[in-house]
Order: structure tokens, then sequence, then C-alpha cells
């Protein structure tokens, strides 16, 4: 049980996990990754998982070592070879090794790297409370646009997240809000925003310029056969501090009750009752259910 890492297709243990101080992931952040998560030992929506890491690959010209069916095996053979009753899983492939330079020609062929370690998921205290997110911006830690780095490729370049959760957490939140250019609402620094107004169902639309999320398709999949009304609609934060409720999602935190949100300094708004909300406890129950569902079928198919 523990962390094992398989390297190139080579499981060794994290001491022995090293790459070269001149991989472009190390040096440019010129990478793709995937988090994925295990339920009874089981990776779910892995084939989705992979489907966008072979698209995030595609959108930044980075031609997978692997192709899909063997990323699969690998990542389950990984997985199982850690002995976790339950394994976070992270997929990183980078463009690899060469001299030092951005042209990715001098690259010498990719690198797979599969980290399994044991799960850890939000306090309970996160579900049975909600979380603060704060509203960033002010410190040039907003999405930045789609015209550059599309946000909706999963690569390793990820300063935009790691700026905005430094800010969020230095304000005492659990996770940052991320606005656009205008101040539209997009997305938290590694999960989706949905709200909840005259219970249906809101989230920014993938033109917003933000990661597809796998959790969020799951969710408005759920939403739609449970009978809750689910749109993609504009939002901005007022329309967040108005909302009945609002929740976050990603594949290890499923979704987390979002109570109140810090706009400024000394000013924080509660949102709805102050308390997670019928909606979201609703679909969370759904979504774990679902999860734990599609595994065992998957199990049966010997998956
Ligand atoms: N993050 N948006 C961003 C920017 C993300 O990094 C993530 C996931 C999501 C949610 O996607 P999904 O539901 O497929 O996990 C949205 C992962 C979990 C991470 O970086 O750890």
């Amino acid at each position: 049980m523990g962390r094992i890492v398989n390297l190139d297709g080579t499981l060794v243990a994290p001491e022995q996990a090293v790459v070269s101080v001149f991989d472009r992931g190390f040096l440019y952040g010129d990478s793709v990754y995937e988090v994925v998560r295990t339920y009874r030992g089981v990776l779910f929506e892995l084939p989705a998982h992979l489907d966008r890491l072979a698209e995030s690959a595609r959108r930044i010209a980075l031609e997978l070592p692997w192709p899909v069916p063997r990323l699969a095996a690998e990542s389950k053979r990984t997985v199982n070879a850690s002995g976790n009753p339950e394994s976070y899983l992270r997929i990183v492939v980078t463009r690899g090794e060469g001299e030092l330079g951005l042209d990715p020609a001098l690259a010498r062929g990719g690198r797979v790297v599969l980290i399994a370690q044991p799960l850890t998921t939000p306090p309970p205290e996160a579900y049975r409370s909600g979380v603060t997110l704060a509203l960033v911006g002010a410190e040039a830690t907003g999405r930045h646009l789609r015209e550059a780095i599309d946000p909706a490729a999963k690569t390793g370049n990820h300063l935009n997240a790691v700026l905005a959760m430094k800010a969020a957490r230095e304000r005492g939140a659990y996770e940052a809000l991320l606005v656009d250019a205008q101040g539209r609402v997009t997305e938290a620094s590694s999960a989706n925003v949905f709200a909840v107004r005259r219970g249906e169902l809101a989230t920014p639309p993938l033109g917003a310029g933000i990661l597809e999320g796998v959790t969020r398709r799951v969710v408005l999949a759920l939403a739609q056969q449970i009978g809750i009304p689910a749109a993609e609609a504009e939002l901005w934060p007022d329309d967040l501090c108005r909302a009945d409720e609002v929740f976050i999602t990603s594949t290890t935190r499923e979704l987390v009750p979002v109570t109140h949100l810090a706009r400024g300094e000394k000013d924080t708004v509660t949102i709805g009752s102050g308390r997670p909300g019928p909606v979201t406890l609703r679909l969370l129950e759904a979504f774990r259910a679902r999860a734990i569902a599609e595994v065992a079928a998957a199990r049966t198919l010997g998956a």
C-alpha cells in the first residue's frame, strides 16, 4: 500500500522515480495530465479521462508516446500494484527531454509518468458545512484567455491556478473563483462551478474558457435523469451571491457545497441559507450512487 510510480512502463518505488532536469515538463510545463480516482478499487470514468488527455495533447501538438489502450492498461496495472483500497492516479505525459530551447522539435520523445497513491478526499466538514470560495483577479489571477492556451487543455502549465489558489488560501478560503477578462465566472482553480437558482442548475458554458470536467459532465447528465433542469449559462459573481445554492465539482472532491463567497477582503457573502442545500445534497448522493454502480458494472465486465 502507498505510493507507486510507473515511469515509462516500469513500476518503481517513489524514491527511484526521477526524471531528467532537461525534461520539458520540468523546464517549461510542456506536458499534459489527468487525475483519476477509484471507487472500490476501479478507476472511475477512465475512458473519459484518457479521451481528454488525448485531446489536451492534440491541442498542444504533443504526440502521446503510447496509444490510449496502453495508457488504460498501464493505469490499471499501476493502481492494482499500489494495493491501496482507493487510489488517486495522476497521469502525466511530457514532451520529454532534449537540448535547452523552446522549440518542441528539440524534444527526443515523450515521457509517461503514472503516480498512484492513497486517495485523499476533502474532510467531512467540507460536505457538512460547505466551503468558502474567494473571488480572485486583482492579483492577475483571472483565467487566462481561450485565445492564449485554452483552459480546455489540461496542461502542466499551471501557474494561473497555483497563484489563484495562493490568493484564495491567503484569504482563508478553500478554493478560488476565477473570472474571465470581462468578470464572468469561469471555474475554480481546479474544479468546475455550479449554481442552483429556483431549483434549476446552471454552470458556465465551455466557451467561457474552462476545463470540461468529467465530474461536470456526469453531474449534468444525472441532473437530467433525476428531473433537475440544468443548462449552461453565463454567470457573474453576483449571480452566485444571489443563488440558492452553489457547489464545485472535481474528480477527487465530487460535489462540494459552497456556502460563502469572499468578494473582497472584508466582503463575504452568504449563499442561500448558508448551509449545503437540498439540490446539492441530492446530486451528491446520486453522483456517489452512480459511481458505485458504474464501477460495479465495469468489474462485472472484467474491466
Ligand atoms: N482538476 N477545472 C480545472 C481547472 C481542473 O484542474 C479540474 C480538475 C476540473 C474538474 O475536472 P474533473 O471533474 O474532470 O476532475 C475543472 C484535477 C482534479 C486536479 O488537477 O487535481
